[in-house]
This record gives structure tokens, sequence and C-alpha cells, in this order.
């Protein structure tokens, strides 16, 4: 695998850079090796060519910003970040989209890489807050924005329409200032197979 340079931020493990044309081979036999973990909580995915292309266009505009989380000893893909709806003018927002892999998950590797998203977004981007939209029984996606400092804010009823319903979400957010006191996720300590997490305990 070529391993493509361009790194906007670096933590222990991993890496984040923005996604890129010359990801398509790779996201998509992540995708493909992940559909039914996918298929659950982001609905059915179109792998196609076009499809990709026409993601890659939303890009374009200064209203999203999709990154890709790299391990840094080889570049290979591990999960996918996108700042969406980014608002400017008095609110400095946006919006939390993610995923990691079935190869890719349960390592810390999101934690650490959801992490330099979250600080390059309140840095070098300036945003004020970032917002996580996440269906109430999607345990690892609501371990993984508390672990990062996020606070519950809300529940939204019939938020999204996610294979074939409108799913209650609840609304996650952290802030600039949360951010700097938040935990930091880039030295999780490694933790032997078969130990539970805190989180895990806690259900
Ligand atoms: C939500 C999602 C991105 C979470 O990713 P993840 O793989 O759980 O995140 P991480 O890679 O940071 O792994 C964290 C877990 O690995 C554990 N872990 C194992 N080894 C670890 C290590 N060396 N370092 C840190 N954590 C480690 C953590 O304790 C944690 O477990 P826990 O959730 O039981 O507490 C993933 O489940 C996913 O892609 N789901 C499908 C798409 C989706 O739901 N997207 C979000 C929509 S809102």
């Amino acid at each position: 695998m070529a391993k493509i340079t361009g790194y906007l931020s670096q933590g222990r493990r991993v890496a984040i850079r923005h996604v890129c044309r010359q990801d398509y081979d790779e996201l998509t036999a992540l995708a493909r090796d992940s559909a039914e973990m996918l298929r659950r909580w982001l609905g059915a995915r179109d792998n196609t060519v076009e499809a990709f292309e026409s993601y890659l266009e939303r890009f374009e505009q200064p209203t999203h910003v999709g990154f890709v989380i790299c391990l840094r000893d080889t570049g290979a893909i591990v999960g996918g970040v996108n700042i969406n709806n980014v608002l400017r003018g008095a609110l400095q927002s946006g919006t939390l989209g993610y995923t990691s892999y079935a190869s890719t998950t349960g390592r810390g590797y999101m934690t650490e890489g959801l992490g330099l998203v979250i600080r390059f977004a309140f840095g070098v981007l300036e945003l004020h807050r970032l917002e996580a939209n996440i269906q109430p029984d999607n345990t690892s996606s609501l371990n993984l924005v508390e672990r990062l400092g996020f606070r519950r804010e809300g529940y939204s009823v019939a938020f999204q329409y996610i294979n074939g319903e409108w799913r209650d979400h609840e609304r996650w957010a952290i802030t600039a200032e949360t951010a700097r006191t938040a935990a930091r996720p880039v030295n999780l300590p490694h933790r032997p197979a078969g130990e539970e997490s805190e989180s895990t305990r806690r259900r």
C-alpha cells in the first residue's frame, strides 16, 4: 500500500489527513468488510465510484471537512471523520460523523483519531462547538464521545431516517473551552485482551 503523506496532526499511534480520491479502493474494501456494522448505525451505503465522487465533492464546500484516520507506521486507514454543516458567524459550529471498521474497531484508534480532529477543529479551523447525534443504543459511539469529554445536551425525537425508520438520537456536544479541560485521549493505556473497560462495567 502506498503511504499517502500530508498529515495534519499526529498522535501516538494514528495521524489524520484529508480524505482524497486515492483512498477509494482502500475505503471501499473496508466498507465492504464492515457492511453489517455500518448498515446497522448508518444505513445502507453505496460503494460505487460515482457515490465516492459526490462524497468528495461535499468537501469542496467550506461547510464540510473530511478526514481519514491512519496508522502512523503503515499509513493504513483505520477510521473516517467528517465535520458536516459548518456554520460560521456567531455560531462557529459543526456536526460530526465518524466510523471505524470491523477490522479496526475496539483498539482505541478512534478515540485517538477523533481527539486529533477535535483539536484541529478548535485550533486550525477555529470552530467553537462540535455536536454528535447518536442513537441511544449505539453504546460504542456514546462511550467514544463521553471518553473525549462531550456532554449529553438533549434528546431529539425522530431525528434521522435510517434503515426505514425515523430514529431518536441523543445530542452530545463539546466546546473549545470544555475540550481544553477534557481528559487527553492520546495516551490511553493498553488494556490486556479480555479485561473489561470502565464503560463496559458501567453497562
Ligand atoms: C462508534 C465507533 C466509531 C466507535 O469506535 P471504537 O472502535 O469503539 O473506538 P476506539 O477505536 O476508540 O475503541 C474504543 C474501545 O476499544 C478499547 N480498547 C482496546 N484496546 C485499546 C487500546 N490499546 N487503547 C485504547 N482503547 C482500547 C477501549 O477501551 C474502548 O472500549 P469500550 O467502548 O468498551 O470502552 C464504531 O463502533 C463504529 O464505527 N460504529 C459504526 C458506525 C457508527 O456507529 N458511527 C457513529 C454514528 S453516531
